[in-house]
This record gives C-alpha cells, structure tokens and sequence, in this order.
C-alpha cells in the first residue's frame, strides 16, 4: 500500500491526466517523483483507448521513464509547440508561482512548460503554501555555469542576502552537475514576500546564471493531491 504522501501524489497526478490528456496530442512531462505517477496513468490510458500522444522530456529521468513505458518519445525540435505539459513543484503558492528544481532538472523544464499552451502542476499538499518559502526550506535553486558559481553567490548575496548553498552529490564527491552540465546554487533568501517576477529577470540577468527555479505566471493550474485521495484545485 502507498504512504499517505504517495496516495496525495497518485490522486493528482491521474486527475490532472484523467481531466487534460486528450487523443492526438503533444504532452510534456516533468520530472520527479510525482510525474511517474503520472506516466503510469498515461500509458494505462494510452493501452486502454489507444491515444495517439507524443511525449517530451524535461530529463534524462523523463526519457527513460517515456521510453520505459513505451510512449511515443518527441523533442521541440520535431514538436515546437506542445499541446500540454504536466510536472511536479516543489512549493505552489497562491499566485500559482512555485519552486522548482530540487531534482536539478528545472531549466528543461522551465523551456518545455514554455512550449505549452497549458501547464499543469501536480503535488501533494505538503507543497500548498500562502508565502514562497513557508514550506520548502532548501531554497530556490538557480543553475548556474560552473566557471561562475563564486561571482554568481556573491552577486546574490550582497543584493539580496541569505544564502547560497553550491548544492554536493550523495552518492558522489564534489557538486551536483545537472543533466546540461551545469552547477546548482540553492539560494535560502530571506522570507519576506517579495515580488518574484522581478526578482527572477533580475536573476536571469546575472551572467552566467543559466535559469532559475522560480516559474511565475507559468501554471495553468495546480492539482493538490490529500492523503484521502481528495483532490484540491489551485487556479
Ligand atoms: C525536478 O527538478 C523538480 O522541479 C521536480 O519537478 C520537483 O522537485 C517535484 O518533485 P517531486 O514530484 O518528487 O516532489
């Protein structure tokens, strides 16, 4: 049987696919652990009423998790304009801003949820907050070219303070490197409410930031998955 958060996690993931996933269409899928739910429902649904989908990772993850249950796999190059992308967050708060990338694969994510004309959240509700930051406590995670990770810090640092965490391997020496080759700067800012959409261009302008883990005014809609199996819908 599935822990209360897995069950959260399945409830939104096969209702976000259950109420968006169409025949004939182009989907993006996210990264993380709730999107494999996600890709189950897909592929239970693609046997069931034969749907013609083409799928395009935001990962490595995504790829094997497409081509493991024989999906259709796609790229922009081929499929441009997507139809639909679904993914997990690390924080959504009422604004539909969220945190993404404690997995390190946001900046795939962030151009294929760009692509689509809908962008489709799906979490638990241990990911709901009222302010950015109330409820995950790493910090926004920033890719970042690896030459630059020490000006990049310092730069965040002195203009906005907290702090700013090169983000290390478990299961290997030396820092995290994603799948573009890049280092990860997790940045615990100061919790205050601030306005992210400024603060994220002003990120982006930093050379040698590559993206950002915050995605504003990005979500279509959020799936808020309960233990009971309820579902909540941010909008
Ligand atoms: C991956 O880089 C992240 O952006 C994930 O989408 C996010 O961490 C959600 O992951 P879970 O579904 O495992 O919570």
């Amino acid at each position: 049987a599935l822990t209360p958060v897995e069950s959260a996690k399945k409830a939104a993931a096969c209702l976000a696919v259950d109420d968006y996933v169409k025949d004939n269409k182009i989907i993006g899928i996210g990264s993380g652990s709730t999107i494999v739910y996600a890709v189950e429902r897909l592929s239970e649904r693609v046997q069931q009423e034969n749907l013609k989908l083409v799928c395009i990772p935001t990962s490595f993850q995504a790829r094997q998790l497409i081509l493991q249950h024989n999906l259709t796999l796609g790229d922009l190059e081929t499929n441009p304009s997507i139809d639909l992308a679904i993914d997990g967050a690390d924080e959504v708060d009422n604004d539909l801003t969220l945190i993404k990338g404690g997995g390190g694969c946001l900046t795939q994510e962030k151009i294929v949820a760009s692509c689509a004309k809908e962008f489709i959240v799906i979490c638990d509700q241990g990911k709901d907050s009222m302010i950015l930051g109330e409820k995950y406590k790493k910090g926004i995670p920033i890719e970042v070219i690896p030459m630059a990770y020490v000006p990049i810090r310092n730069k965040i640092f002195s203009r906005y303070g907290g702090e700013l965490i090169l983000r290390m391997g478990k299961a290997k020496a030396g820092p995290v490197v994603t799948d573009n080759g890049n280092f990860i700067l997790d940045w615990q800012f100061p919790q205050v409410s601030l306005d992210w959409d400024h603060i994220n261009k002003e990120l982006k302008m930093i050379p040698g930031v590559v993206e950002t883990g915050l995605f504003v005014g990005m979500a279509t809609k959020v799936f808020i998955g309960r233990s009971d199996g309820t579902v909540k819908e941010k909008l």
